[in-house]
């Protein structure tokens, strides 16, 4: 028996999307209004589950308030008001999509989920734009 815990987080970030290595004429080609050299702005949604098994000792997947503190810490302190391209490591040279974002972030909060249990992500870019990541 295995039940998915889920929770919800939030971060406001601005970005830019372009390859450094293409003319200006492909970037606005490929990318268009998010190319915009200026950046703009996004108001993410992001839905965190572990799926596994429930300890039968706490009656437990995990406890949830450990899954929030691994999202504010991984995620909200390090994305929340900052622009992608300039301020966060990770996309220095990785063009900061929904695709891509979604799994930097998967792959910092997977190093501090217990071993054997899975974990997804999905991220909401827009209300009606979102991308999921499992690590598949
Ligand atoms: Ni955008």
């Amino acid at each position: 028996m295995r039940v998915t815990v889920s929770r919800k987080a939030h971060f406001n970030a601005a970005h830019r999307l372009y390859r450094k290595d293409w003319t200006a004429e492909q970037n606005e080609a490929v990318f268009g209004k998010c190319n915009n050299p200026n950046f703009h702005g996004h108001n993410y949604e992001l839905i965190v589950s572990v799926t596994g098994k429930i300890n039968p000792e706490t009656g437990y997947v995990m406890d949830i308030k450990d899954l929030a503190d691994i999202i504010y810490e991984e995620v909200e302190t390090q994305f929340d008001h900052k622009n992608l391209n300039l301020d966060v490591p990770e996309f220095q040279d990785l063009n900061p999509t929904a695709e891509n974002i979604v799994v930097v972030i998967w792959n910092k909060i997977r190093k501090r989920i217990m071993a054997g249990n899975d974990l997804e992500v999905v991220l909401y870019e827009t209300p009606r734009n979102f991308v999921t990541y499992k690590g598949e």
